[in-house]
């Protein structure tokens, strides 16, 4: 049997849905998981809001809400694995067996630690001031989300691109340690065409920036936000161009290609922004009408959504039981009297490849390493486009290394 492509997403349960995260996660990750070919995973990540929210009734609201999003949205828990981070013990217990082969330096790396230490020095504090080492091993946790089940793809904003990448270190030096293809590699998709949303000022629509619209406000009151939203000071009969225009932006990701077009026109005869105003209000009004309602429902009823979530859990912990217990094993954490089977490490050794491949990022471009068994380095090269192109370089090399041998 093909084994089909595994897709992972998770979502951070600190806050209350929006458009933009409509548009630019649920949305397309609904789509995606009606892809016969594809294996998705979807879960609700409560471990990683405890780093960044601790205030315990606001991660159980987010998460109700968020787990109702996804199910009024038209997510058939049936026909994926949607589950709470929180209920898969396996991922915790992978976190500890990563973190123990994680170099602490790559932590350092990570965007979001160095831009907290950042803000504090330039503030003349303690780099790590405030700083909990929940941030710290954030990437760590992120990697045993992605690892446990060895996920291919992880459809992810640019920002969490860093992560993906420090999984797959992560990942490769468990797989080199212990000998064996343990993790898949996972790689970051990023989707070029599905829109990022500007929020009510015209910067992207994000909860860091306070411009968002809630996903399931009331009719009157998404319209009301909707009016809220920043344009420029043309009179109506004066041509707009969409092209700089916020209205058209969210217009267009709610649009069909003839609605977009015709908008379009519209902006070159002069539409008022009152007019576009209500256009747009009138088009995201249809699509979220019906969804909005079963929302309602959903969230009402509390009790059936943990029902669906234990479900997600105990189809997915099928699935990372028996996986972490062979990465147990990798490691050493063994029943004892399987000692008997003289499986050391240093067998394992043996029978691995001699070279290894490492891609790494370098300021704006990817690069890659050929270590020898030594963990000597044998050719490094960079100025890749991605971190794709610099592995098919790295093996290209290795090839090359392995023949001149
Ligand atoms: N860190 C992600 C975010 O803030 C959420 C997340 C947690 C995630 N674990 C994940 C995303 C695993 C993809 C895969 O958006």
């Amino acid at each position: 049997m093909i084994s089909k492509t595994r897709i992972l997403t998770g979502i951070t349960t600190s806050g209350t849905p929006h458009l933009g995260n409509y548009v630019g996660a649920i949305r397309p990750a609904i789509a995606a998981s009606r892809d016969a070919d594809a294996e998705s995973f979807y879960f609700l990540a409560d471990y990683h809001a405890l780093i960044k929210c601790d205030d315990p009734a606001r991660i159980q609201r987010s998460t109700l809400e968020i787990a109702a999003s996804w199910l009024a949205c038209g997510l058939d828990p049936a026909k994926v694995y949607f589950y709470r981070q929180s209920d898969i013990r396996e991922i915790p217990e992978l976190t500890w067996m990563l973190t123990c082969v994680t170099a602490k330096g790559l932590l350092n790396r990570a965007h979001a630690y160095k831009a907290a230490t950042d803000a504090n020095r330039a503030q003349g504090e303690d780099a790590d001031a405030g700083v909990t080492a929940g941030l710290y091993m954030y990437p760590a946790l992120m990697a045993a989300d992605i690892l446990i089940f060895n996920a291919n793809k992880v459809p992810v904003g640019r920002d969490q691109v860093q992560h993906i990448e420090m999984a797959r270190d992560i990942g490769q030096r468990f797989n080199h340690l212990y000998g064996g293809e343990y993790f898949v590699l996972p790689e970051a998709a990023i989707e070029e065409n599905v829109a990022t949303l500007p929020g009510l000022d015209g910067r992207k629509m994000s909860k860091s920036y306070n411009n968002t619209i809630p996903l399931w406000l009331p009719a009157k009151e998404l319209r009301k936000a909707i009016l809220g939203i920043v344009t420029n000071s043309l009179a109506p009969g004066e041509a707009k161009n969409p092209d700089d225009s916020n209205i058209f932006s969210i217009y267009q990701a709610f649009a069909s290609a003839e609605e977009t077009a015709a908008m379009r026109q519209a902006y070159a005869d002069g539409i008022g922004w009152g007019d576009a105003k209500q256009k747009l209000f009138e088009r995201i009004d249809a699509e979220l009408a019906p969804m909005r309602e079963r929302y309602e429902a959903l969230v009402a009823k509390p009790a059936e959504i943990e029902d669906i979530l234990h479900a997600g859990a105990a189809r997915t912990r099928a699935l990372a039981g028996p996986f972490l217990d062979k990465l147990r094993y990798a490691a050493g954490l063994r029943d004892l009297r399987a000692s008997a089977e003289k499986e050391t490490k240093s067998a394992a050794r043996s029978e691995k490849p001699a070279l290894q491949p490492v891609v790494f990022r370098e300021a704006d471009a990817f690069a890659f390493k050929v270590l020898d068994a030594k963990r000597n380095v044998l050719k490094t090269q960079g100025g890749f486009a991605d971190a794709k192109a610099a592995m098919a370089a790295a093996r290209a090399a290795m090839e090359a290394v392995e023949a001149a041998q």
